[in-house]
């Protein structure tokens, strides 16, 4: 049975959806497991004064603690921390979200990130 295939034009290569959707699907299918249990994603948006964003408030060096941190506890295989745009919690930054978890942190500091991590991993 041949498919629909549902695409959309970007540029001049026409993107089949439907397909690239199929192959990453069979994909994970094929490996039977998830990739990583827990994604934290890290605001480090900057933004142009006079508003303040969560680049400018030190996630940076959040998200290094975060990766040190998570070495140091040998989690790298649960956890993957990755660093994002503006979560839209620009007034509460530096600004968090845990996913699949759907759990936010805000105004985080960086003796915050080893309770953060118990929390997360209790
Ligand atoms: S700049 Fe971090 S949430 Fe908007």
């Amino acid at each position: 049975m041949q498919s629909k295939c549902h695409s959309k034009l970007i540029g001049n290569d026409q993107l089949c959806l439907k397909s690239s959707h199929s192959m990453f699907e069979n994909r994970m299918m094929e490996k039977g497991q998830k990739v990583y249990d827990i994604h934290l994603f890290v605001c480090t948006n900057q933004r142009p004064a006079p508003r303040t964003g969560c680049g400018d408030l030190g996630s940076m060096d959040l998200l290094t603690k975060l990766k040190l941190e998570i070495s140091t506890r040998n989690l790298e295989k649960r956890f993957r921390i990755n660093k994002s745009g503006c979560l839209d919690m620009c007034e509460k930054g530096p600004a968090m979200v845990l996913y699949p978890q759907d759990q936010w942190f805000f105004h985080v500091k960086a003796e915050d990130i080893p309770h953060i991590l118990d929390e997360i991993c209790s």
